[in-house]
């Protein structure tokens, strides 16, 4: 039989046909995906790509398919839009209990519904200037209250006219009578006119990976997924992770100020007040795609203060860290970061629905936003039930599979770090957090082995790798576009000892090749 003729992303399958990962995979359970051989016979490959992040239960997880029948089977409604969502509002009553049980004290937070994890992020966004923009216009009413009493006040002769106008651009002399006060106060609202049209700002980090839709991919770093598109979305300012000092110098290089008039000691006076710019900074507790990089907590603790001091919204990016994946639901709990904004995605699907949540500080969130933000998807019945039983698999047993993310985590980087303690000379660094892992291997660019240095040079190394692993070893590893000399390790809770010993075994032999350059079991795998 001749292949179909491919018109599904013809390039990439072809890419990962030039490595042997065009791979056609038939059936999943757990950490395996099975392709047929020649004789139609399954081959196991272990996965530790783990669906990007999205299979923190496995593939397949019996429980969730099994609900999925049952809910199908018994016609539960999959698009019932707008009406009551019980089940929905059940979600966020199990991730508000977790919440606080991560964050005392915490406040609740409302739930917005999406689809993928780059629209939670879009949602965010959108929800973070919607709610900037409802600023503006209460600070704007607010001065314009107090420009009519000052004015009341100044014809009425109990406050002086103010002495100085040097706050005002130009030079603009002191009012003599009321009618030049009025007249100032002119110039005043004309000036903070001008201010306002300032367009807002939003600050993410170098290496941050936020998704990759028009919105999405501004605040993603790596050029690659963002240069092309930079013309059509918000205005994004990266800062260097764990550099608080360094955000602090942005956020004061954006600072924009408008004029309110304040009657004070029987005198109206100008005075600045903080118009507000910076609509949001959003972080990932831990970076996945750039490269497993933890944020610390004194970064997480600066940069909540600074934020508070201008009432710019945290959003912190879970898609990736969270549903318990680095051993605690929310992987910004191990660091004391307390969001305004928490996304979720990937896994709060169950390894087979397709959402993300978006969850707001309820002091924050605007009611209104639900007026001008849906998608014919998001919340639908069957992904939002499996949602709900998802959760409550996660959180039975007081949290064990937490438990056994943060064992079966440490189990594997322990493996990993007794290899670069054995290969010091290939292997550059192993870091993560429960099943957040990344292997970074040394520079290759200047190996004596050509094969091996070109692919280093065209930073296809870890493909190279992943492919080799892949033929000879039947494990299937992800890479991080950004760190190209690193591969991901993201495997499901299910993850066993001797899944552990097969990937030790590959490893080694790849870390092997690496130290004796011998690049021929990669083109002869
Ligand atoms: N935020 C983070 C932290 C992510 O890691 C991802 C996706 C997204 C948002 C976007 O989610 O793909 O559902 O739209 N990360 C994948 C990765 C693709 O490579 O780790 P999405």
């Amino acid at each position: 039989m001749t292949a179909p003729t491919r018109y599904a992303e013809a390039l990439l399958t072809g890419m990962l046909g030039t490595f042997g990962l065009d791979v056609e995979y038939v059936r999943a359970e757990k950490n395996t995906l099975y392709h047929l051989d020649d004789s139609g016979a399954e081959v196991p490959v272990l996965d530790l790509v783990g669906g990007w992040g999205s299979l923190m239960l496995g593939h397949n997880h019996p429980e969730i398919t099994a609900y999925a029948k049952e809910l199908l089977d018994t016609g539960w409604p999959v698009h019932s839009q707008h009406s009551a969502h019980p089940v929905a509002d059940r979600v966020g009553a199990v991730l508000n209990g977790i919440l606080a049980r991560e964050f005392p004290g915490a406040e609740p937070y409302s739930v917005i519904f999406a689809n993928s994890g780059a629209e939670a992020v879009e949602a965010a966004v959108k929800h973070c200037e919607f709610d900037r923009a409802l600023r503006v216009k209460s600070l704007f009413e607010e001065i314009e209250w107090h420009a009519g009493t000052a004015l009341t006040a100044v014809r009425a002769g109990t406050a002086a006219l103010p002495d100085d106008t040097s706050l005002l651009p130009g030079d603009v002399p002191a009012p003599a009578t009321a009618d030049e006060f009025q007249a100032l106060l002119g110039a005043v609202a004309a000036h903070n006119m001008g201010r306002a049209a300032t367009s807002p700002v939003f600050f993410a980090l170098e290496r941050a990976f936020h998704g990759k839709l028009v919105g999405s991919t501004q605040f993603t770093y790596n050029p690659l997924f963002r240069a092309a598109f930079a013309t059509l979305g918000p205005a994004v300012r990266f800062v260097p992770p764990n550099d608080a000092a360094a955000f602090e110098k942005a956020v004061a290089e954006e600072r924009v100020t408008v004029l309110d008039v304040e009657v004070a000691d029987g005198r109206v006076t100008l005075v600045e007040r903080a118009f507000p710019v910076v609509a949001g900074l959003i972080v990932e507790p831990i970076q996945g795609e750039g490269g497993i990089q933890e944020l610390t907590g004194e970064f997480a603790a600066r940069v909540r203060r600074i934020c508070d001091e201008i009432q710019c919204p945290v959003v912190v990016d879970e898609i990736q860290t969270g549903m318990g994946r680095t051993g605690k639901f929310f992987a910004s709990s191990h660091i004391g970061l307390l969001g305004d904004y928490y996304l979720l995605g990937k896994s709060l699907g169950g390894g087979i629905g397709k959402t993300s949540a978006m969850l707001v500080r309820q002091s924050r969130y605007r009611p209104e936003f639900e007026l001008v933000h849906s998608s014919t998807f998001a919340k639908d019945g069957f992904s939002t039930a499996i949602a709900l039983r998802t959760l409550e698999l996660l959180e039975a047993e007081d949290g064990a599979a937490y438990d056994r993310a943060a064992e079966r985590g440490e189990r594997i980087l322990a493996m990993l770090r007794e290899l670069a303690r054995e290969f010091p000379d290939v292997v550059a660094d192993v870091r993560g957090k429960g099943l957040l892992i990344g292997f970074e291997f040394a520079d290759q660019s200047q190996a004596s082995s050509p094969v091996i240095r070109e692919k280093a040079l065209a930073g296809l190394l870890v493909f190279q790798l992943g492919s080799y692993l892949q033929l000879a070893h039947r494990i299937r590893t992800g890479p991080t576009a950004s760190v190209p000399t690193m591969l991901r390790i993201e495997p499901s809770i299910h993850i066993s000892d001797e899944e552990i010993a097969q990937l030790r075994t590959g490893l080694t032999e790849v870390c092997r090749i690496l130290r004796h350059q011998d690049a021929l079991p990669l083109v002869l795998p």
